[in-house]
C-alpha cells in the first residue's frame, strides 16, 4: 500500500547516500572509486549518478539500517538484506560491488545493481521487483535523459547501465538503458511516445546482436524511424566513448546507424561469399524473407529493388519468389 511504497523509496534514498558517501570515504571506498576511476569515469559522473560502494563486510548496511530505524524485515523483503538461516540474523547483501542506484522516471531510486570489482558471476546482482520496482515498466537513465530526447526527438537505447553513464560523461544525453533483459511492450511504447527515432545501440556480439534485432521488431510495429547502430571491433558503447569520446561515437557510431532492413541486409552477408552462387542465392532468400516480414507494401517494393539493382535479378522473379513465401505461410 502507500505506507510501505513511502517507507521504501525513503529507504532506497537513504540508502544510495549511504554508498555514495562511502565511496567517497578515503578509508572505506578507495576500492571502488579506484575500480571506477581505472575504467575512465570520473569523480563529476560518480556524482551525477549517485554511484556508490557497498564494503566487503557482513553488517557495515545492517547497522546503518539498524541506527536509522528501518525495518530490517522489509529491507530483506526487497533484496536489501539477506537473512543467516540459523540464526535468523540479517547481513549486508552487497559486499565489495560498485553500486548503482536505479531511479524511476521520476528520479526517485526504486533499486540497485551492485557490480563485482573483479571478471567474477555473477556480474550484477540486483534488487528484485517489489512494490516500486517493477523492471518491464522502467528504463534505466529516462529521467535524466527526457529534455534531451524531446529536443532532439531521438533517443539511443543502450545495453548497460555503464554505456549511459559514459555516455553522459561524454555529452550524450538522450540516451536510456534496458538494463540488459529484453525490451518489454511497456519499454518499447515509451520510447516511441517519446521521440521519432530510436536508434539501438547494443553491443556488437552476437547476443547483442540479436537483441537488437529482437528489440527491433517489438519497436517497428509503430511508425517510427527504428535504426541499428554498431559499434566497431565487438566493442561496447562504454568502451568505445573510452576509447574515442563522444564526438567520434556521434559522428561515427550514431551518424552511420542503419534502418534496421539494410543493417539485416549488411549482417546476412557475414561469413557468405557473395560471388558464389549458391552462397548469392541463399543471400537472396534470406533476404526477401525477412523483407516479406515488412507490413508496408512500399517499403517492401523500395527492398526488393535495391536487391534487384545489386543482383540482377528481375524484380518480377523476386516478387514471385516473395509471393511464394506468402503462400508457404497460409
Ligand atoms: P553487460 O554484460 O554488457 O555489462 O550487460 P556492462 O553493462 O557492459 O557492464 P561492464 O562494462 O562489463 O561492467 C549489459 C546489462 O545487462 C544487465 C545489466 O543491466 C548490464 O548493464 N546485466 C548483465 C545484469 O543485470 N546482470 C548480469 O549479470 C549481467
Ligand atoms: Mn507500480
Ligand atoms: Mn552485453
Ligand atoms: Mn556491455
Ligand atoms: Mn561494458
Amino acid at each position: 500500500d502507500k505506507n510501505d511504497r513511502e517507507s521504501l523509496y525513503f529507504a532506497f534514498d537513504l540508502i544510495s547516500q549511504f554508498y555514495h558517501y562511502l565511496i567517497k570515504n578515503e578509508k572505506f571506498g578507495n576500492l571502488g572509486l579506484t575500480y571506477l576511476l581505472n575504467r575512465g569515469f570520473t569523480k563529476e559522473i560518480i556524482q551525477k549518478f549517485n554511484i556508490g560502494y557497498a564494503v566487503d563486510s557482513w553488517d557495515t548496511l545492517t547497522h546503518f539500517l539498524q541506527r536509522r530505524k528501518i525495518d530490517l524485515a522489509l529491507m530483506e523483503k526487497v533484496g536489501i538484506l539477506s537473512k543467516r538461516q540459523f540464526d535468523h540474523k540479517y547481513f549486508d547483501r552487497f559486499r565489495n560491488r560498485i553500486m548503482f542506484p536505479i531511479a524511476n522516471h521520476r528520479g526517485k531510486v526504486v533499486s540497485f545493481a551492485g557490480r563485482v570489482l573483479t571478471d567474477e558471476k555473477p556480474k550484477y546482482i540486483n534488487t528484485p521487483e517489489s512494490e516500486i520496482f517493477h523492471k518491464g515498466n522502467l528504463l534505466f537513465g529516462f529521467h535524466l535523459a527526457r529534455q534531451e530526447i524531446k529536443r532532439t526527438n531521438q533517443v539511443i537505447l543502450f545495453e548497460g547501465y555503464l554505456d549511459v553513464i559514459k555516455a553522459h560523461q561524454c555529452g550524450v544525453t538522450n540516451c536510456v538503458a534496458s538494463m540488459g533483459t529484453s525490451l518489454t511492450e511497456t519499454q518499447a511504447s515509451l520510447l516511441t511516445r517519446h521521440a521519432e527515432t530510436i536508434i539501438i545501440c547494443y553491443d556488437s556480439d552476437d547476443a547483442g546482436i540479436e537483441a537488437s534485432f529482437r528489440a527491433a521488431a517489438i519497436l517497428g510495429k509503430e511508425q517510427h524511424i527504428i535504426k541499428i547502430a554498431k559499434v566497431p571491433n565487438g566493442l561496447d558503447p562504454d568502451d568505445y566513448m573510452t576509447k574515442f569520446g563522444g564526438e567520434k561515437f556521434s559522428s561515427d557510431v550514431i551518424g552511420a546507424s542503419q534502418t534496421v532492413m539494410s543493417f539485416k541486409m549488411n549482417y546476412f552477408r557475414r561469413g557468405r561469399d557473395l560471388n558464389d552462387e549458391g552462397d548469392r542465392m541463399r543471400y537472396v532468400e534470406e533476404v526477401i524473407k525477412e523483407i516479406a516480414t515488412l507490413t508496408k507494401a512500399v517499403e517492401r517494393d523500395h527492398y526488393l529493388r535495391m536487391l534487384s539493382d545489386e543482383f540482377s535479378i528481375s524484380l518480377d522473379a523476386l516478387k514471385h519468389q516473395q509471393y511464394q513465401i506468402y503462400r508457404q505461410r497460409q
